[in-house]
């Protein structure tokens, strides 16, 4: 093998009832905390800010998870200058070192494992079971980030006689990061462990849906030993906190994970040589997808309705990998939408914390809009083939399944990013490809399929970051399926993988005439 082996940690057995009982005391004592006041971190010091919002749970709305300080472009700047100060003893400390506090920090993650899914639970409504894979997603960061950065850090010898020459990494300097709320601790703490592990002072703006699991998250780099400057906790808008962070001429690296619209935004923005600049600026930027999954006429149809579902409904559909369009063959069409149906009909929705629950809500009510406005624009573009009823003292919406898309209908196209699919029937192997391919995303896809040449053949002309064959397309796991796209998908090299952390390093060449 060409990599260093990694042991990725074990998510929750809920079939133990020692563990079911943990879970549940974590729930309570969480439920106790509700309502709590988060503030940013800046140089070592929570803050008071003018501005703060509350942060809801998406089941049952009424509930106030907590409260969350945002911060004024004034408090950024003073977080910048408090990571200026930072920088230079943390470029000097031994790589040992920093991988060591993000050693500590996963320890404590798994020590703090019940509770934060809990948190995760309630302030975005995210399923148990899928809360908890987030967190064992975000401890992995952690290690395998160290375990990376202590590979680089040996760096590359390409000495001939009469000359040395050393190939090393140092950090790039100031790392901003803009994270997501639909993985509000794993996507948060795996940027921000990046940056920290290949020695950037650090900024972590996190989505405003999503900053009191950012506060915990901080919380426990604070514990880890993080010192103070190198990290720091800046909820605030990104429309304005954290566009001032992207331009600000002091910014070498931005990591960001998101909407296609922000990101393109981000990209832009960060070209542009700020005055007192010295630096072109780094940009990775994790955006959306419209992921198909291809059915052919081979494919074993329980194993692949099984893996529809879960693909697009888990979450919601609330997944940049989320499946979104089913490409189906002429021959198993009909049948496989009849199943697809009854399978989706016999999901349990319900409040995200409920053990039982498989759908859960959307996060918040401009979500649960824009996605009725899908579902509005799929009913005049093709077959409504489900809908279920849903409650409203949360954010819900109802699995829906549309027949008969074509490819380029809006609901095909568009990334609605919630628990809606289209059905697309095709006439052959070859327009199934076309039609996978067929929009301006890359980022995951699959095929269910028995018969070896379409298996090869998607291998080469599927157009996705990360394909799957014969299985979900979701649930990437670190070191075994690194992850992410490209097209409109994003830029930058795969989290999870060996290729991740270069983007936070300046790579040197240092040769010496002996
Ligand atoms: P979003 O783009 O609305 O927000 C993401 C972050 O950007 C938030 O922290 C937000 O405050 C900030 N932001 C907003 N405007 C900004 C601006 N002008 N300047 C700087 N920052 C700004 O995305 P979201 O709704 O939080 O997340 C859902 C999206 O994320 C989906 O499109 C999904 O596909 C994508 N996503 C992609 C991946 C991936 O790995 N490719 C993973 C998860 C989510
Ligand atoms: N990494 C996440 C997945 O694979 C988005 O589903």
């Amino acid at each position: 093998a060409n990599h260093a082996a990694f042991a990725n940690v074990a998510d929750t057995d809920y079939a133990d009832m020692e563990l079911r009982n943990t879970a549940q005391t974590a729930f309570a004592n969480v439920r106790q905390q509700l309502g709590k006041t988060y503030l940013p971190l800046i140089n070592g010091e929570y803050q008071q800010t003018e501005q703060i919002i509350d942060s809801v749970n998406p089941s049952k709305y009424s509930e106030i998870v907590g409260k969350v300080g945002l911060i004024s472009p004034e408090q950024a700047k003073a977080a910048m200058e408090a990571a200026k100060v930072a920088f230079p003893a943390w470029r000097r400390t031994p790589v040992k070192e920093r991988a060591d506090i993000l050693r500590k920090a996963a320890v404590l993650m798994e020590q703090k494992r019940a509770e934060l899914s809990a948190w995760i639970v309630l302030e975005v409504g995210k399923p148990v079971k899928e809360a908890d894979a987030e967190v064992s997603e975000a401890i992995d960061f952690c290690n395998y980030y160290a375990q990376e950065m202590e590979r680089l850090d040996k760096g590359y010898n390409y000495d001939i006689a009469g000359e040395t020459n050393r190939y090393i990494y140092q950090p790039r300097g100031i790392a901003v990061v803009i994270s997501p709320w639909n993985f509000p601790l794993a996507i948060a703490a795996g940027m921000t462990v990046a940056a920290l592990a290949t020695g950037n002072c650090t900024l972590l703006k996190p989505a405003e849906t999503s900053s009191v699991i950012a506060a915990k998250f901080a919380e426990i780099l604070v514990e880890a030993g993080i010192p103070k400057g190198v990290f720091q906790y800046v909820p605030g808008r990104g429309s304005t906190v954290g566009a001032y962070l992207v331009n600000h001429p002091d910014t070498h690296l931005i990591a960001f994970t998101g909407s296609q619209e922000v990101g393109c935004r981000i990209y832009a923005d960060a070209a542009i040589v700020q005055p007192g600049q010295k630096h072109l600026k780094r940009v990775i930027a994790e955006m959306g997808g419209k992921n198909g999954l291809i059915i052919d006429e081979s494919a074993d149809l329980d194993a692949a309705v099984v893996g529809v579902v879960q693909s697009a409904f888990g979450y919601s559909g609330q997944k940049c990998s989320a499946c979104s369009r089913v490409i189906v063959l002429e021959p198993i069409y009909d049948a496989f939408v009849q199943r697809l149906v009854e399978a989706t009909h016999s999901l349990n929705i319900g409040l995200a914390e409920s053990p039982s629950t498989q759908v859960g809500p959307v996060i918040d009510a401009n979500a649960r809009d824009r996605i009725k406005e899908y579902i509005e624009q799929g009913k005049k573009e093709a077959q409504a083939a489900l809908e279920i009823p849903v409650t409203d003292t949360g954010y819900f919406v109802s699995p829906t399944i549309f027949s008969n898309v074509a490819p380029t209908a809006a609901i095909a196209q568009e990334e609605i990013f919630g628990p809606v699919v289209a059905v697309i029937k095709v006439k052959d192997f070859n327009e199934a490809i076309a039609v996978a391919n067929g929009t301006n995303f890359a980022l995951t896809g699959g095929l269910y399929s028995r018969t070896p040449s379409h298996i090869q053949q998607a291998e080469q002309e599927f157009e996705v970051g990360n394909l799957y064959i014969n299985r979900t397309i979701t649930g990437a796991i670190v070191a075994r399926q690194p992850f992410g796209g490209f097209k409109m998908s994003g830029v930058g090299s795969k989290a999870g993988g060996p290729d991740y952390l270069l983007q936070f390093l300046e790579p040197r060449t240092i040769t010496e005439n002996i």
